[in-house]
């Protein structure tokens, strides 16, 4: 594909990366914008100038691009010549957000009249800061977009902080804040799923759905982050954004485009139709946990306490499991069962639609459970399977589950770009579609925020589970209360 002038309506492109020397940066940024380079989605006059404290100049950025960055390129992508011409795009500004008075020798280098796109890859704590400087050293205008990378906030309250704070320099339109979630193919194949086939959605709603299940099941431990990890843990990390934004799409209702205002007002409505927890609620209803010493991939890894940089005394949990409720017409009384967790048996994310069984059992059972499920596999394999009934070979009446198996990776051949990829060329689209709007962001925390102090109050700990599981037994006893279990 070739960039297409007319349509996007940036010619000259500033790429201004904040935290340019950082592991997202490096494992990220770089790699996917070298892909939209290489695919022709990037308009040709792009500079990417990279800010970050270290005191380098340009060459020895290149270089250390060449060391960190180039080896989260796929080998079958790389192309030496394309790299090398992609490498004459980056540029290195030294800058010591805080210290620094002003953002001036930013505003050397960027260009007159370029669309310039802020990419704040920094702790949240320097948004302000970062805004400010950018704004008083004449650097935003009107065409001028700025992304924020998650965390945004701890709490209602910071995220407020840091949103009063961008929006001051920039419009609501102008400000791009991600959940790689909503870049993922899967995730936006889900809205084509719901809207675009007609034999499911006269099923989607709480008459023929008994539960909705949704995990997030990650092999990986906490690895070298735990200095932000551990003032985070997994409802923080991984449910107000990544988890919710999911439930957002299996639960909204149709929205009359794919206007970004469209789309996001019917996940607001989802947001503020969760219904609030009461502590009592809390204990019944969400369980946190903790792995200990186990298994990760064949060898034996370490608990979460013995991890890097993890407090002796931390409380911080890696698992989260809980049973949600969207109060509205749609999904009234249909339990969302919701899990994530670090160092669970394998990476495996899925979303499982559970259908209500047949008013009246007509056959005998053979084996195993009887409903209808959809189960949506958003990775590492990217699937759509339907689990029906069918009846067994043989003289009787005998009827058996079997799956329609839909293999995304192998029914469609073209490439399937990286959430960040795709991001990316969102954000020089100007398309704000699957990035998060201001109100959807709060409406999570303030669903979040409660939960988290409950836990507070109840003074309740994280419960064990061995790495290499699919976490503590409390969690199972959730679903099992109602007559339901983790579809793994
Ligand atoms: C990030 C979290 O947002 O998502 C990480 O901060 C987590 O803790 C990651 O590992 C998971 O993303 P993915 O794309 O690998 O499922």
């Amino acid at each position: 594909m070739t960039f297409s002038k007319a349509q996007d309506n940036v010619d000259v492109l500033d790429m201004i990366i904040f935290g340019g020397t950082g592991d997202l940066a490096m494992r990220k940024l770089i790699p996917a914008l070298y892909m939209a380079f290489l695919h022709g989605n990037l308009p040709p006059s792009t500079r990417i100038i990279s800010t970050g404290r270290q005191e380098i100049d340009r060459e020895a950025y290149v270089a250390y691009v060449e060391l960190h960055s180039r080896s989260f390129i796929a080998q079958e992508n790389f192309n030496d010549k394309t790299w090398d011409s992609f490498v004459t795009m980056l540029g290195y500004v030294s800058l010591d957000v805080k210290a620094t008075p002003d953002f001036d020798p930013l505003a050397r280098v960027s260009r007159q009249g370029a669309v310039r796109v802020f990419y704040l890859s920094t702790a949240p704590s320097l948004f302000t800061t970062i805004c400010t400087k950018l704004s008083a050293s004449g650097l935003v205008d009107s065409r001028s977009r700025v992304v924020l990378e998650k965390p945004l906030g701890i709490d209602l309250r910071s995220a407020i902080e840091i949103n009063e704070a961008v929006g001051s320099r920039f419009a609501e339109s102008q400000i791009y804040r991600i959940d790689h979630y909503l870049g993922k193919e899967t995730v936006q194949n889900l809205m084509v799923l719901r809207f675009g086939n007609s034999i499911l959605e006269p099923l989607w709603r709480a008459s023929n759905i008994s539960s909705v299940q949704i995990t997030v099941a990650e092999e990986v431990g906490v690895g070298s982050r735990a200095g932000f990890y551990d003032g985070a843990g997994a409802m923080r990390d991984m449910v107000q954004n990544h988890l919710l934004q999911l439930l957002c799409i299996v639960a909204m209702e149709p929205p009359t485009s794919l206007n970004a205002d469209a789309v996001r007002d019917e996940k607001l409505k989802v947001l503020r139709a969760l219904r609030r927890f009461k502590l009592a609620d809390i204990a019944r209803d969400t369980v946190r946990g903790r792995y200990t010493r186990g298994v990760g991939g064949s060898k034996e890894v370490p608990g979460y306490l013995e991890e890097r940089d993890v407090p002796v005394d931390s409380s911080t949990e890696t698992f989260v499991a809980m049973r949600a409720f969207v109060d509205t017409w749609r999904w009234s009384r249909v339990p969302f069962y919701l899990r994530t967790g670090k160092r669970m048996v394998r990476r495996s994310s899925k979303i499982v639609i559970e259908f209500t069984n047949p008013p009246f059992q007509l056959f005998h059972q053979c084996s195993g459970s009887i409903s209808n499920r959809l189960v949506i596999e958003l990775q590492p394999e990217e699937a759509i399977k339907l689990q029906i009934m069918a009846k067994q070979p043989g003289s009787g009446m005998e009827m058996q589950q079997v799956t329609l198996n839909l293999d995304l990776g192998s029914a469609f051949q073209q490439r399937r770009a990286e959430a960040y990829e795709r991001l990316l060329i969102d954000v020089v689209r100007g398309r704000l579609t699957h990035f998060m709007r201001r109100d959807e962001l709060e409406a999570a925390w303030e669903w979040v925020d409660p939960i988290i102090e409950g836990w507070q109050q109840l003074n309740e700990k994280p419960r064990a589970y061995a790495a290499g599981t699919w976490g503590p037994a409390e969690s199972f006893a959730l679903l099992a209360r109602d007559g339901f279990a983790w579809v793994e």
